[in-house]
């Protein structure tokens, strides 16, 4: 099958990398500036164009990969379902609710498979804590607390740090953890966040989100893109019996996605804790999905859900007050 990528920056590259590592060919590249999409073209032996209805409009285009500034996704999802496409978008759906649930209409009355990149729930540290969680090893679950958090980003034309385009860390970053929980515990019924990024550019953000979840669980999530440099994630589950920990700094995730092709070496060195980034294996069970095997593990209303949250966790933050989802 063939992918266009459109979006060439750093999630572009990363995903048009997973995706060739699955065996896909990434056909052609896309971006509004036409040399990030030349440059990504070069190393995939792809078409590079700037004109993006083109490159959703071509024949020899089977998926078409949105990794593009989040207020566009929007848009380019409903004009990827119009010409008939295969979607991959990375996560947040959209920018506001009101426009996924649009875009959602538009992909079911296309008919075309649709899969956003909730990657936590690929990642395997956080799959074990969910399996653990489940098997009872801990007892009874009544408390979570995650940390995701490091250097504000900056993104094309500075998009990351602008509140109205990324949402801040609420809306870019603990809409992971959200998500995760979501899936791994249930439902959530209210929450109640202050930040610091409200509604004007700023070089940084810092979220506090407290979530009561319709079993009783409770959970709170920092986020931030305060840090003066790095990127940590961290993990803590409190049960009747015990707890689960995980941090990142203590146990690096190791991202070595493998190169198909290249010769094996004679050498052999301690692997990676991870066989396959969690980016591939988001991509491996979106290719499943397609070829009419079950489900994938997130589907487009895991999405809407997760950014729900967020938005309710941004009214919260705005009010002063507890927002019931
Ligand atoms: N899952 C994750 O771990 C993760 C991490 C970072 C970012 N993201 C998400 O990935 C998306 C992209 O983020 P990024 O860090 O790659 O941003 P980026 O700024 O590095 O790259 C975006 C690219 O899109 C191009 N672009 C802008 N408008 C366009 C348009 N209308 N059509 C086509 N191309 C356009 C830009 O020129 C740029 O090359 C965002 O939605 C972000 O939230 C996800």
């Amino acid at each position: 099958m063939n992918v266009a990528i459109v979006g060439c920056g750093a999630m572009g590259q990363l995903h048009a990398q997973m995706a060739s590592n699955c065996g896909l060919r990434i056909a052609v590249c896309a971006d509004a500036v036409k040399a990030r999409a030349s440059a990504l073209a070069k190393i995939h032996g792809a078409v590079a164009v700037a004109d993006i209805d083109a490159a959703l409009a071509r024949k020899d285009v089977d998926i078409v990969a949105l990794t593009s500034p989040t207020p566009t996704h929007a848009k380019l999802i409903v004009a990827a379902a119009k010409a008939g496409k295969a979607i991959f978008c990375e996560k947040p759906i959209t920018r506001t609710v009101a426009e996924g649930r649009t875009a959602l209409t538009a992909v079911q009355k296309a008919g075309v498979p649709l899969f956003v990149g909730h990657v936590v729930r690929y990642f395997q540290e956080f799959e074990a804590l969910r399996l653990q969680a489940q098997s009872g090893v801990i007892g009874h679950v009544g408390f979570i607390k995650t940390f995701r958090g490091g250097m504000c980003p900056v993104g094309s034309a500075g998009w990351f740090r602008d509140f109205a385009k990324s949402g801040g860390a609420v809306l870019d970053l603990l809409i992971h953890d959200f998500d995760w929980i979501r899936y791994a515990f249930g439902d959530i019924e209210r929450v109640f966040c202050q930040n610091l990024m409200r509604e004007r550019p700023t070089i940084m953000d810092y979220a506090m989100v407290t979530l009561t979840l319709k079993s009783g669980v409770i959970a709170q999530t920092i986020g931030s893109w305060a840090h003066p440099e790095g990127f940590r994630v961290k993990a803590e589950l409190c049960g009747t019996d015990g707890m689960l920990t995980y941090d990142s700094a203590e146990a690096p995730i190791a991202v070595m996605p493998r190169q198909h092709g290249k010769k094996s070496p004679n050498t052999i060195v301690p692997s990676s804790p991870v066989d396959k980034s969690p980016y591939q294996l988001e991509w491996e069970d979106f290719i499943a999905h397609i070829g009419g095997h079950a489900p994938a593990r997130v589907t487009p209303e895991d999405a809407l859900a997760a950014l729900h949250i967020a938005e309710c966790a941004l009214k919260s933050a705005k009010t002063g007050a507890p927002v019931t989802v």
